[in-house]
């Protein structure tokens, strides 16, 4: 009895991974990395990168970094949970994100978590850039 329960529970937790619940990726043209990437310099960076380390990191998790696109993907539904619009876990002090930086993190995360389903390259294609040296 005690195995087929916990076969059970296995089976659930499994359903919640394939369908997280994130809110879908919006029609029209989807927020891209360099729309997100101030968010993450302003808000995340102090404590999750893997530039900063031992005190400095304010306790965040040592593998927990969003320095790139790529490490954002790979934390996608993590991120998304904890500071995505409606969700204010994460930053855990001020400077804190507005309603509008957040819905916008928001849809980012919605539309990579749908692409990444969908098998497309990880990290995202990034548009053409001008020729413009930085
Ligand atoms: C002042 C330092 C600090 C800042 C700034 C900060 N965090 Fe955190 N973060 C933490 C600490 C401490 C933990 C571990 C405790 C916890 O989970 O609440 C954590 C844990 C997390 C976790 C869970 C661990 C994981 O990798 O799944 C996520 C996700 C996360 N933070 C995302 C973010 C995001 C996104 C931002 C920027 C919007 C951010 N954090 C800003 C300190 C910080």
């Amino acid at each position: 009895m005690r195995r087929i329960v916990f076969s059970l529970l296995f089976v659930s937790a499994c359903q919640l991974q394939a369908n997280p619940g994130l809110d879908p990726c919006p029609t029209g043209a989807a927020p891209q990395w360099q729309d997100v990437q101030p968010f993450f310099e302003n808000y995340c960076h102090r404590c999750h990168h893997s530039g900063i380390a031992g005190d400095q990191r304010g306790g965040a998790p040592i593998l927990s970094n969003f320095d790139n696109a790529k490490m954002v993907d790979d934390a996608v539904t993590r991120i998304y949970w904890r500071s995505a619009h409606g969700r204010h876990s994460m930053p855990p002090a001020p400077p804190s994100p507005t309603a509008a930086e957040r819905k916008l993190l928001g849809d980012y995360l919605s539309c990579r978590f749908e692409a990444l389903q969908n098998g497309e390259p990880n990290p995202p294609r990034q548009p053409k850039q001008g020729t413009l040296p930085r």
